[in-house]
């Protein structure tokens, strides 16, 4: 049963009920349905009163009927609404916790609607590039006004509903603490004679001179929206609330949400909003596996990690120590931990009181045995596996028995690190992304032996301190960095072929991601990549790398810090300049190769890029390091600035045809650097069956 039956005197009491929010699935809608005729077939029944059991009023569409015909099967939301609006007997919705997009659109077919304070209010669906298809385009503007209404369609942001008291959304919002079935019952009650029903529907829109207003909107809404067709249509639906009668409004609105469900940025947002939660969920871990409490937190190493992850904690709430060899970098590490929080303070985002009790909760140590308590201790020493040899078999001498052992290795072999302890069953790999505090990404890495209670805290902690956590085997640069790896090796190539880094970012960045290789390299440091070819070209020096990368960081040119990269960069300006000194040694090296340069299209650049994502992507997931599309599609969405209207790598291949994408892959085989581009098998075996990765 989705939704319960209750009389209390001549009302009936129809209690949605489908955890965890009242979701709008078929089986509560018919419920639903079944419970308001059956009321208003009582005769003994004069008014009902609809709420939500447990944690909300109603979070609106059942997410679990995404992309599924079920949430086009009678009886649809809108036949739900039509039920409600056209009984012969009032209802009352009594909302509380959360009336949000179907959830809210039900609300207002109502006839009244009494809540408790602190209920989050909201018509979300823009921010699945859709916008609310059951009427709420045209009844929220009739109660709230064309202004307040449209705000609320256009940005999807929650308000509370005290906010909200006054307006004709609300008939009474009660008192905190009120017994909101007893108020309800008590409001139907007193209404339950009351004729004409009032209808949500039956209201007009005023607003004069709503044209300028319209227009006014479009055009800020227009320049906010970048790739996003939903915010405008938003717009307009909610326009139409005022220019055309309800049913035409209903009817533009219905056609409106169709076309949107259809485009492809409303599918990748879907996609993505489903891939993050589907990421939390690991086969052979299940969710009721017990995790270890994690009250205190540890962090070895001040650098430029150690110190945002430890921030990580303390905006959770967890007291975390910093252990350092130096007092020197313990001091410098604690001093632009502060210098972050003062700099958030500054700019209006945190009080300074919380800002101060978070510096507050991060105490710095040199001393090994003041974190030996620690539930979890994450290390971000140098990459170095000597380094690491030596921590990690402190840390298994120090750390308290059941201490969760983690690495921030971003290369690394996990399984030789937890094989320095005598617990490797309690070592993970958790790797953040820089600037640790602000990047949403968390690669969790498990090891050969990582405990399945391990894994499954490392997935709880990610969500405790905000991160989107995504699992990740062991392999050299796991997910994330592995991919990118070769998408960099595109982007040198290219520069010997004919490119320049301002061309390359120019073209990727139109594509839209948020900054090209060439910006995002000077920006992470080049020396970084110049340390890992370094290695890789003893590890394996079949792979061939341009040289161009490591011609710049011979001049010193390391990016951002050293004031000069692939671009030139001036004192206390972030933007890149192009480098004429850059580009001279670019077009010189291409001479010294033997490689007569040529015209590179833009699109050349971005299929190059982009399929030396997906290719890479294909062999990860054959291989099992990640455990589906959606994982790496997460890790490129969060981790790298992939756009997000294209739904991250994958999901971007599978919307071009795996098949087209093959046969591109295919002709770059055939050309220089042509071993770089052999087919992942699993592409081959996808394309051949017509499938995509994502099914
Ligand atoms: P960093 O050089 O800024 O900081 C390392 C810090 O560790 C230094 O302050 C050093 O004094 C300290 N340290 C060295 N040995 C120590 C020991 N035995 N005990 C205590 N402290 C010790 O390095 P960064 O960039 O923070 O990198 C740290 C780790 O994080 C590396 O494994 C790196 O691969 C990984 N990582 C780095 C990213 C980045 O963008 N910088 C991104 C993701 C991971």
């Amino acid at each position: 049963m989705s939704a319960d039956y209750t009389v209390q005197g001549s009302v009936a009491v129809v209690t949605l009920n489908n955890p965890p929010v009242n979701g709008l699935g078929l089986a509560t809608r018919s419920a639903a349905v079944d419970a308001i005729r059956k009321a208003e077939a009582d005769p003994a029944i004069k008014a009902i009163v609809l709420t939500g059991a447990g944690k909300a009023f109603s979070g609106g569409a059942d997410i679990r009927e995404f992309n599924s015909p079920r949430a086009l099967t009678e009886p649809t939301l809108h036949t739900l609404i039509r039920v409600v609006e056209d009984c012969s007997k009032p209802v009352v919705a009594a909302i509380h916790s959360v009336a949000m997009g179907g959830g809210l659109e039900l609300a207002l077919g109502c006839n009244y609607r009494v809540a408790l304070p602190g209920a989050q209010i909201a018509l979300p669906e823009v921010k699945l590039g859709l916008l609310p298809g059951a009427g709420g385009t045209q009844r929220l503007p009739r109660v709230l006004g064309l202004e307040m209404a449209l705000n609320m369609v256009v940005s999807g942001t929650p308000i509370p509903s005290e906010k909200l008291a006054g307006t004709a959304l609300f008939d009474e919002v009660f008192p905190t603490g009120t017994d909101l079935i007893a108020a309800a019952i008590d409001f139907a009650n007193k209404v339950a004679d009351t004729r004409p029903l009032p209808k949500v529907r039956d209201r007009k829109v005023d607003y004069p001179n709503h044209e300028a207003f319209i227009q006014f909107s479009r055009n800020t809404v227009k320049a906010m929206a970048g790739p996003f067709p939903a915010p405008l249509e938003c717009v307009e639906t909610v326009a139409a609330s005022v220019t055309k009668p309800f049913e035409e409004g209903l009817k533009f609105e219905r056609e409106r949400f169709l076309h949107l469900m259809q485009t492809p940025e409303s599918k990748a947002l879907r996609h993505s909003f489903m891939a993050e939660r589907a990421a939390s969920k690991v086969p052979d871990v299940p969710a009721d596996t017990p995790v270890r409490k994690i009250e205190s937190a540890a962090v070895v190493g001040a650098g430029t990690m150690g110190g945002g992850i430890a921030m990580n904690f303390a905006n959770a709430g967890i007291p975390v120590t910093i252990l350092e060899t130096k007092q020197e970098a313990l001091d410098k590490g604690l001093a632009t931990i502060r210098k972050n929080y003062e700099n958030t303070v500054n700019k209006g985002k945190l009080t300074p009181e919380k800002a101060e009790q978070r510096v507050s909760l991060i105490k710095g140590t040199l001393a090994d045995a003041d974190i030996a308590q620690a539930d979890i201790v994450i290390e971000a020493v140098f990459e170095d596996m000597g380094v690491k040899q030596s921590v990690f078999r402190q840390l298994d001498a120090v750390m308290k028995p059941g201490a969760i052992l983690a690495s921030n290795t971003s290369t690394l072999d996990l399984n030789r690190i937890a094989a320095f302890t005598q617990r490797p069953q309690d070592v993970i790999g958790l790797h953040f992304f820089s600037p640790a505090n602000v990047m949403k990404l968390l690669e969790i890495v498990r090891g050969r032996e990582t405990g399945k209670d391990v894994l499954a805290t490392g997935l709880a902690l990610s969500k405790k301190i905000k991160k989107t956590g995504v699992v990740s085997g062991v392999c050299d640069g796991f997910i994330g960095n592995r991919m990118l790896e070769q998408y960099l090796r595109q982007a040198f190539f290219l520069l010997e072929e004919g490119a320049l880094p301002e061309q390359v970012d120019g073209a990727i960045e139109k594509f839209g991601f948020a900054m090209g290789p060439f910006r995002m390299s000077d920006l992470a440091g080049n020396d970084i990549g110049w340390y890992i070819r370094k290695r890789r070209a003893i590890e394996s020096p079949e792979i061939a790398y341009s040289k161009t990368a490591d011609l710049l960081c011979e001049q010193g040119r390391f990016g951002q810090k050293t004031g000069a990269g692939w671009y030139d960069y001036k004192a206390g300006d972030r933007k890149a300049y192009p480098s004429q000194l850059v580009n001279d040694m670019i077009v010189k090296h291409s001479a010294d190769i033997g490689l007569e340069r040529r015209a590179i299209s833009d699109a050349e650049i971005v299929e190059r890029l982009v399929y030396a994502l997906v290719n890479e992507g294909a062999k990860i997931l054959d291989e099992g390091i990640a455990l589906r599309a959606s994982d790496i599609d997460m890790v490129y969405l969060t981790g790298y600035g992939f756009p997000l209207h294209r739904g991250g790598p994958m999901f971007y291949a599978d919307s071009v045809g795996l098949s087209n994408v093959l046969d591109t892959i295919r002709k770059y085989a055939r050309s220089r650097h042509g071993e770089s581009w052999t087919p992942a098998p699993l592409l081959e075996r996808l394309a051949s069956e017509g499938k995509g990765f994502n099914g």
